[in-house]
């Protein structure tokens, strides 16, 4: 992505392998993210079938955030509606920055930045996100560096927030959200976490000249 990449007008955020994330000119604070195919918008006869999958991520935001309140939020980027756009439906969200405005970097994009992952902050990040996961009970077992937006937070401190529940609505593992055994899923979590931490310290290793 570079800094003038548009779609369709709109100024580019970020893009996954399914959808782009665009900027609001009378909204700065929250973004659009919009179904793609070849990056272009999909064909009407898959919105309905989108608008759904949309709608069910977003009742899954609303369900969290019922039951874990105002701590969710350091956390998980707010899902705020689902809205029928020329382009077809778009989940509208709040955009994750940090607090002087500048726009947040997913892990992932910090992956190729040697000096930004050298920052022992970010471990520490890593190391929050599954204690605040594993304290609330929150099945999220998929923690794609490309869904964990860094915030740097006044004092210093980066918390890991997370921007895409699709993947976690598409594992059965999610749906039962009573039904997981406390200690089942700790062990995943930590298994999870366990992972992402590899992968962070071999792109460590690789970075070192
Ligand atoms: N709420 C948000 N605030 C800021 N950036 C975001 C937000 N949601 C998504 N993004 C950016 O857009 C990218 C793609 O969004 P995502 O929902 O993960 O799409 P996909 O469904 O393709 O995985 C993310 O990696 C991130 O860079
Ligand atoms: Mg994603």
């Amino acid at each position: 992505m570079t800094d003038n990449d548009l779609w369709n007008g709109w100024q580019v955020i970020g893009r996954g392998a399914n959808r782009v994330c665009v900027e609001l000119d009378d909204a700065p604070d929250q973004c659009l993210k919009f179904v793609v195919v070849d990056g272009q918008p999909a064909p009407a006869a898959r919105w309905p079938k989108i608008a759904g999958a949309l709608a069910a991520e977003l009742a899954l935001y609303q369900a969290l955030r019922r039951r874990h309140g105002p701590d969710l939020d350091a956390h998980f980027a707010a899902c705020l509606a689902v809205e029928p756009t020329r382009y077809g439906p778009a989940l509208r969200c709040r955009r994750v920055q940090h607090a002087d405005g500048r726009p947040a970097r997913s892990l992932y994009q910090q992956f190729d930045d040697p000096r930004s992952l050298s920052r022992p902050a970010l471990g520490e990040a890593i190391d929050r996100l599954e204690a605040f996961l594993r304290g609330q009970g929150i099945p999220l077992f998929d923690v794609n560096p490309a869904n964990l937006l860094a915030v740097e937070r006044p004092g210093g401190a980066i918390d890991l927030v997370v921007v895409d529940l699709k993947s976690a609505l598409k594992s059965k593992e999610w749906v039962p959200l009573s039904r997981w055994l406390p200690f089942m899923r700790d062990r995943k979590l930590a298994r999870r976490f366990a992972r992402l931490r590899r992968r962070l310290d071999d792109v460590r290793a690789a970075a070192v000249p």
